[in-house]
């Protein structure tokens, strides 16, 4: 059964997107346990799936050994089937906070569940997470679950309606959805890639410290506070939580000279705004003030980022209905 929302089963060749992420509140704690709020942004990566002689991603056959999230998509999701070639296309910059592995993984894992019998949402967000947390060690289901369950959602606390419950071992987060308020976002891109595992390692022996649970109990009040703010559609106090979000991530250690520089560019004209993801490099968000978005997009550009105006995309990860071309 997968249920009305679920990915129905289809034969080969299939075709698949799941849009990009960005962390609001509380990336880095909620790797331990605190609330965290997400929107799944219009930035979407689409994967086309063929039988094929050989398994390529890319024209590259050595992507199932060395392409660390197609290998753990292989393994989980499409072992001793027959050979596929994957092509993948997103406008999803890499290593940039704004979820280009989940939204790979999303789109690849909804394909990949169409060609096995189809599958129910709740059921592909804990395939996708596991298949992310194989390939990258460390983290949360927050990005996965965003890319499948489309819009915005609450993880460990606050939001509405209980979408599922995903987790590896005993570590388990509860994710709820949360009202779209409609709000246009711009990120922004530095230009500098990171590593998600380091800097989620970095923060979790920060954390170990004496004061770690007086900067989490701090981490979690922001985010329990914005993801009711966004959730009521309150401008005002997000971008205030977003700017002592900001504060806490700089305290963790995952700011950046270039991210503090691009957050001083877009103060002038946005309601608030801080990194976004895992920081010590990658992106920053802003929430612009309406009517001046295109000017906070040439300031950032001109700061020397790459910026994107955004808004949330309804839609999670999702079979795309080609036109009869097999
Ligand atoms: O991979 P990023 O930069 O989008 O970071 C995701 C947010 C973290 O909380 C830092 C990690 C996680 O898996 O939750």
């Amino acid at each position: 059964m997968t249920g009305p929302d679920g990915i129905p089963a289809r034969p080969l060749p299939i075709s698949a997107r799941a849009p990009g992420k960005c962390v609001l509140f509380g990336e880095h704690a909620v790797v331990h346990g605190c609330p965290e709020l997400v929107v799944a942004i219009d930035l979407p990566t689409q994967v086309f799936v063929r039988a094929a002689g050989r398994v390529a991603l890319n024209s590259d056959p050595r992507a199932a050994e060395t392409h660390p999230y197609f290998r753990a998509a292989l393994a989980l999701a499409w072992r001793d089937r027959p050979a596929i070639d994957v092509r993948s296309v997103t406008r999803i910059p890499r290593s940039a906070g704004l979820g280009s592995s989940a939204a790979f993984v999303g789109a690849l894992g909804a394909a990949l569940a169409a060609g096995t019998g189809g599958l129910g949402r709740a059921e592909l967000a804990q395939r996708a997470f596991e298949i992310e947390r194989s390939a990258q060690g460390v983290g949360s289901p927050g990005d996965t679950s965003a890319s499948v369950a489309g819009s915005y959602v609450a993880l460990n606390g606050g939001g509405g309606e209980p979408l599922w419950s995903v987790g590896v071992g005993s570590d388990r987060w509860t994710v709820r959805r949360v009202d779209d308020p409609r709000w246009t976002w711009v990120v922004a891109y530095s230009g500098i890639p990171r590593s998600t595992a380091d800097a989620v390692r970095a923060v979790g022996e920060r954390l170990a410290r004496p004061d770690g649970p007086s900067i989490l109990a701090r981490f979690d009040e922001v985010a329990r506070a914005g993801i009711a703010s966004v959730g009521r559609g309150d401008r005002r106090e997000t971008g205030e939580l977003l700017r002592r979000n900001q504060e806490l991530l700089r305290e963790v250690g995952v700011s950046h000279p270039r991210l503090e520089a691009l957050l001083g560019a877009a103060s002038p004209v946005s309601d608030g705004a801080k990194i976004t993801g895992a920081g010590a490099g990658g992106s920053i968000v802003a929430l612009p003030v309406p009517g001046r978005e295109g000017e906070l997009v040439r300031l950032l550009a001109r700061a020397g980022a790459l910026p994107f105006v955004v808004r949330a995309e309804p839609a999670g990860a999702a079979l795309v209905e080609a036109p009869d071309t097999a």
